[in-house]
């Protein structure tokens, strides 16, 4: 890992060679994979260098214990979803981002679940075109550790997603007639975790540009720019709320309407203070507040993996609380960056980065990813 790290920064100057170099030929945002027809693994490419995957997609009441390698997650209501996480204790996302699991709030997914204290607060918001989750965490109830956090997708350096052949579905799509048991699947998604907080965006195939909605391409400015959100910790509410505009499009103080573009490489640093802008959570309405303890009441039976840094005092900010977060400060208000170079993502919005330097991505366009898989072909 660490030679490929040296040298994934040696060969930054030639990754659009690697970037042609590959690249899935049956990416994963591109799979059709009806709910009732998936696959053990739905990764099918076993010439990609950056491996294979590591978990199933075939999850049932076997796999349900918190060893679980479920990789099929699920956004489908305040109650009942999962996030993404790291299988081992003490990890960073940017070292395991192509292995993460599905970890949910609710037992019959197959999957682990969420200790009871992990999630204090979390703001669930469904629009026309995609449902967004976003809140605050202790990471350490959950395998990870450190201040970055990353950024997860449907897309990834090779096309094959982070986590390599993770699938998403939902019953709260409107294709899903309101009835829970028809689940749709989610081609296009986008999440951010770590530090102290999460977000994520699942958008629906059939509503408006789902690939601009939960673009990719902005991994390293955090939660605050890819899923504006009012969440706060100690509130737990579920609303509806308009469509934001696409990731990176802004109308400007002229009143024209413009799009950034986060700088190719990662090595190019981004002045988080100089930004063209700064986005605002899309209006909301019809939010209905929650007690913790009725959203992670499957939570209480499970504990956090020895191997954390879990104390044994009860969780701050676990008890459930009902309220406005009106005047609340967003989950991941400050984009972050990680530390580069093997291949990793950054960007959870955790906390501000000091220097803007040297964040990795997880994404398509991410140079130092694609240095990384090059350095892996490289190593064959
Ligand atoms: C349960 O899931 C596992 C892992 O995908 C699979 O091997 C097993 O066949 C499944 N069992 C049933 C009864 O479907
Ligand atoms: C469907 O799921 C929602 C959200 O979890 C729940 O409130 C509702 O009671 C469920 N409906 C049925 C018929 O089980
Ligand atoms: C977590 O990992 C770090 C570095 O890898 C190590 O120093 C620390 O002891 C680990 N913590 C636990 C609780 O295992």
């Amino acid at each position: 890992m660490s030679g490929s790290t040296l040298l994934s920064f040696v060969l930054l100057a030639t990754s659009t060679v690697v970037r042609a170099d590959y690249f899935s030929k049956d990416p994963l945002a591109n799979k059709v994979v009806p709910y009732e027809s998936i696959p053990y693994q739905v990764m099918t490419d076993t010439d990609d260098p950056r491996g294979f995957q590591t978990g199933y997609n075939q999850c049932n009441s076997t796999t349900e214990n918190q060893d679980s390698m479920c990789q099929t997650a699920f956004v489908n209501h305040i109650d009942d979803f999962c996030l993404w996480a790291p299988p081992k204790p003490n990890s960073t996302i940017a070292d395991t981002e192509g292995e993460e699991v599905a970890w949910c709030s609710k037992k019959g997914h197959g999957t682990r679940i969420i200790p009871a204290g992990a999630i204090t607060g979390i703001q669930y918001v469904q629009t026309p075109s995609y449902i967004q989750i976003a809140g605050t965490i202790n990471q350490e109830f959950l395998n990870m550790v450190g201040p970055d956090g990353g950024e997860l997708d449907s897309g990834g350096q090779d096309g094959e997603g982070n986590p390599m052949g993770g699938l998403v579905y939902t019953n709260a799509f409107p294709s899903a007639g309101g009835n829970n048991a028809t689940y749709i699947q989610a081609q296009h998604w986008s999440f951010f975790i770590g530090g102290t907080t999460f977000c994520a965006k699942i958008c629906d195939q059939t509503g408006k540009n789902p690939q601009g909605l939960c673009n990719n391409v902005y991994d390293r400015l955090g939660c605050e720019y890819n899923a504006p959100n009012n969440a706060a910790e100690g509130v737990f509410e579920a609303c509806k709320g308009d469509d934001m505009m696409p990731v990176g499009v802004y109308v400007g103080a002229d009143g024209a309407t413009s799009t950034y573009h986060q700088p190719a490489s990662e090595t190019i640093p981004i002045d988080y203070d100089a930004l063209p802008y700064t986005p605002t959570p899309a209006p909301t309405s019809s939010c209905v507040s929650y007690a913790s303890s009725a959203l992670f009441a499957d939570g209480a039976a499970v504990t956090a993996a020895a191997g954390n840094s879990v104390s044994a005092a009860a969780p701050s900010g676990s008890a459930g609380s009902a309220g406005s977060s009106g005047t609340s400060k967003a989950a991941g208000s400050a984009p972050t960056t990680a530390k580069g170079g093997s291949g990793s993502s950054s960007g959870s919005g955790a906390s501000p980065s000091t220097t803007g330097t040297g964040g990795a991505a997880a994404i398509g366009v991410s140079l130092g990813a694609m240095a990384a898989a090059f350095v892996a072909v490289l190593a064959l």
